[in-house]
Formats: C-alpha cells, sequence, structure tokens
C-alpha cells in the first residue's frame, strides 16, 4: 500500500508468451512507452536483457527453458513486490512453466497475455534468420520446429499479430491494466 501510494500505481505483471518472431517484445516496449507517458513504473524482461546476463548459462533443452522462465518471475515478483509493473517477453512454451510463475503471484496480479501468431507468419517474418538456420539443421529444439509450443488455456488475454499492429495491441494490455485498477483510467 506504501508503495502504490509513493508510485501512484498498482503493481504486476504482464506475461506474454508465444513463438519467436509473434512480436512479444515489440509489443511490450510499446506498453513501456505508454506506462512511461503516464507516469508509470515498468521494466521489459527480455531475451536482450536477461538470457545474455543472468541466464547466460541456459540453452533450450525443456529443463532449460523451465529454469528460465523460474528464473524470470521470481525476478518478476521482486520487481511486482517494489511496485512496478513488469512486462516479460520470452516463448515460455510449456503451460507448467507458466502457471508455476502465475502461482507466485497474488490474484489479479499476473495477467497471461496470449501473443497469437501462425508458425508460417513467424517463420516468414524470420526477424533473427533462426527459423531458417534451424530448417537447416543448425540450431536443434527450435519452438515451433523440433521443439513444442503448448498454447495458453486460459490467458487473461490473446492478441491476434496476424491482424492487430503493435499500436493496437499496446492499447489492448493498457486498456486491461486500467480495467484491473493497476493503472489510472485516462
Ligand atoms: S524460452 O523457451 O526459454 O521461453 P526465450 O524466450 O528465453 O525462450 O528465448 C527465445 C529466443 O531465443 C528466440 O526468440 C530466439 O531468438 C532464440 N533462440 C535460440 N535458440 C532457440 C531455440 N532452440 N528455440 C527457441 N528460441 C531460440
Amino acid at each position: 500500500a506504501d508503495r502504490r501510494r509513493i508510485l501512484g500505481h498498482g503493481a504486476g505483471v504482464v506475461w506474454l508468451t508465444g513463438l519467436s518472431g509473434s512480436g512479444k517484445s515489440t509489443i511490450a516496449h510499446e506498453v513501456e512507452k505508454r506506462l512511461a507517458e503516464r507516469g508509470v513504473h515498468s521494466f521489459v524482461l527480455d531475451g536482450d536483457n536477461v538470457r545474455d546476463g543472468l541466464n547466460a548459462d541456459l540453452g533450450f533443452t525443456e529443463g532449460d527453458r523451465g529454469e528460465n522462465i523460474r528464473r524470470i518471475s521470481e525476478v518478476s515478483r521482486l520487481f511486482t513486490l517494489a511496485g512496478m509493473v513488469v512486462l516479460t517477453a520470452f516463448i515460455s512454451p510449456f503451460e507448467k512453466d507458466r502457471q508455476k510463475a502465475r502461482s507466485l503471484f497474488e490474484e489479479g496480479e499476473f495477467f497471461e497475455v496470449f501473443v497469437r501468431c501462425p508458425l508460417e507468419l513467424c517463420e516468414a517474418r524470420d526477424p533473427k534468420r533462426l527459423y531458417a538456420r534451424a530448417r537447416g539443421g543448425a540450431i536443434r529444439e527450435f519452438t515451433g520446429i523440433d521443439s513444442p509450443y503448448e498454447e495458453p488455456e486460459n490467458p487473461e488475454l490473446i492478441l491476434d499479430t496476424e491482424k492487430l499492429s503493435p499500436d493496437d495491441c499496446a492499447e489492448r494490455i493498457i486498456g486491461m491494466l486500467e480495467e484491473a485498477g493497476i493503472i489510472k483510467n485516462e
């Protein structure tokens, strides 16, 4: 309650999950920009700042992905306790790992957002040229190719990035946070 008073907003985690190339990081940064404009203290956790540092020792086996998500969820919990709105952008392909992440949070503090995009479109976008390398056999256990993606069973929000722009997606997340009372209506 003290932190809410000091910062002027609530805390929580927006957990973006979806295939590589579905748009998770782009959307997270769009939301971050809007939150900053409203004076809301937020932070994006994604591959760029987590997999290169804290989780540099982890690869992409099922066990390593589980550990990746476990550490990210613990870090998100700490940020949330500090009063911030956290946006995480990780494939997080396994339902059990996402459920474990959710279990660390209070009701109404964890927002699972399924960034939905057909594999063919992610593969066509292929911003990091990784799908091509996975198809060629240079990368193993690539999500969607030879490693599974389990679709969320009960997400708070689904964003179809085949149809919606990053702006539209960000607006929907902002609306969800307003509705939940984490941030003020504007
Ligand atoms: S997760 O499965 O553990 O949640 P995470 O989101 O951290 O994955 O990392 C995925 C990113 O790592 C991809 O967007 C891609 O850039 C890169 N990557 C490298 N190898 C793989 C792989 N085998 N499977 C999926 N992504 C990979």
